[in-house]
């Protein structure tokens, strides 16, 4: 998929062993159904969420995959508590979230896969805390998205590329490099939390909904597919501007979205495609994780969205 690029070796290697096992997970979703893979698993993860089938399958995938890549030294997992240490030094650490928007599989709306990699240690094995750098320290990042088409997002220099699942089982480069347009007229949140979001979060939804007639002086569209991956990448295709803010539901957790699985990841693709992601007030790279599972509120985008929002607690 990347022979001819010029990522560094180890992380080529770990890309290609990310994207072929996103070939496999999109056969495995695809099938789920006949196979009987659908639905709950009656177990609940790290983060006491309900865990699918096929979170867990994924999960299995992923972390057999990539703990017998020679250039892979510690994965962590969303659905896993503790990071795993393969012994090996030098390479990659990977953090993934094996399947992302699983509460839509059973329904056959989109889903994904998201990965993030860091450098590892050189002169010692890799241990938990070598994952909590800021997002800037990512050597790459990217997500598959199973929907209509399987599509393989991804960026280790500048760009940011699209490759697409043909009926072989090969990631054929169709988007070489994204672009998200600076203005929108498209807004993702999820609305039936209005009433638990802080002021500065309400009053922008409440200007976009204004339309017209409004502050903004014109009509926002809403989309809103419960699934990040879906979202991101439809913002990354055409633009638009993705919130997941605090909200009083559970007033100490910063936000419902991961960190490290989901917030730095998509935030250097959305960065790196000119587009700007913050936790409501800091630029996302800019943070680090105090854990593996911290949390954090997500407004990413299109820029002069983004710049708007200032969701200070
Ligand atoms: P996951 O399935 O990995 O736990 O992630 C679900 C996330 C994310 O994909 C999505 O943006 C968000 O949860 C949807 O939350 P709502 O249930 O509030 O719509
Ligand atoms: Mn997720
Ligand atoms: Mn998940």
């Amino acid at each position: 998929m990347l022979q001819d690029e010029a990522a560094p070796s180890a992380v080529r290697e770990v890309l290609g062993v990310l994207g072929e096992a996103c070939a496999e997970i999109s056969r495995l979703v695809r099938s789920a159904a006949v196979a009987g893979q659908l639905g709950a698993a009656q177990t609940v993860n790290v983060q006491d969420e309900d865990q699918k089938a096929l979170d867990i399958l994924t999960d299995e995938l992923l972390t057999a995959r990539l703990s017998a890549c020679a250039h892979v030294a510690a994965l962590a997992s969303e659905e896993q508590a503790e990071a795993i240490s393969t012994g090996r030094t030098g390479g990659c650490l990977v953090a993934f979230d094996p399947l992302d928007g699983s509460s839509n599989v059973d329904v056959n709306v989109s889903v994904g896969t998201i990965f993030s990699l860091r450098r590892a240690p050189d002169t010692r094995p890799a241990h938990a805390e070598d994952f909590l750098g800021d997002g800037r320290s990512q050597l790459a990042a990217g997500y598959a998205v199973y929907g209509p088409q399987s599509m393989l997002v991804l960026s280790f220099d500048a760009r940011v590329m699209a490759f697409s699942l043909d009926e072989h089982g090969a990631w054929i480069l169709t988007e070489p490099s994204l672009q998200v347009p600076a203005a929108t007229k498209e807004f993702a949140i999820n609305m039936s939390n209005r009433r638990h979001w802080r002021a500065p979060v309400a009053a922008y939804i409440d200007d976009c909904l204004a339309g017209r007639e409004g502050p903004r002086g014109k009509d926002f569209n809403m989309r809103w597919v419960g699934s990040m991956v879906a979202d991101v990448h439809r913002i990354l295709m055409r633009g638009g501007v993705f919130l997941y803010p605090w909200d009083a539901r559970e007033p100490d957790r910063p936000g419902k979205l991961r960190m490290l699985y989901e917030g730095h990841p998509m935030a250097l693709l959305v960065e790196r495609a000119g587009g700007r992601a913050t936790d409501g007030v800091r630029p996302l790279l800019d943070r680090t994780p105090p854990s593996l599972h911290a949390r954090t509120a997500i407004v990413l985008g299109s820029a002069e969205e983004v710049e708007r929002v200032r969701d200070v607690g």
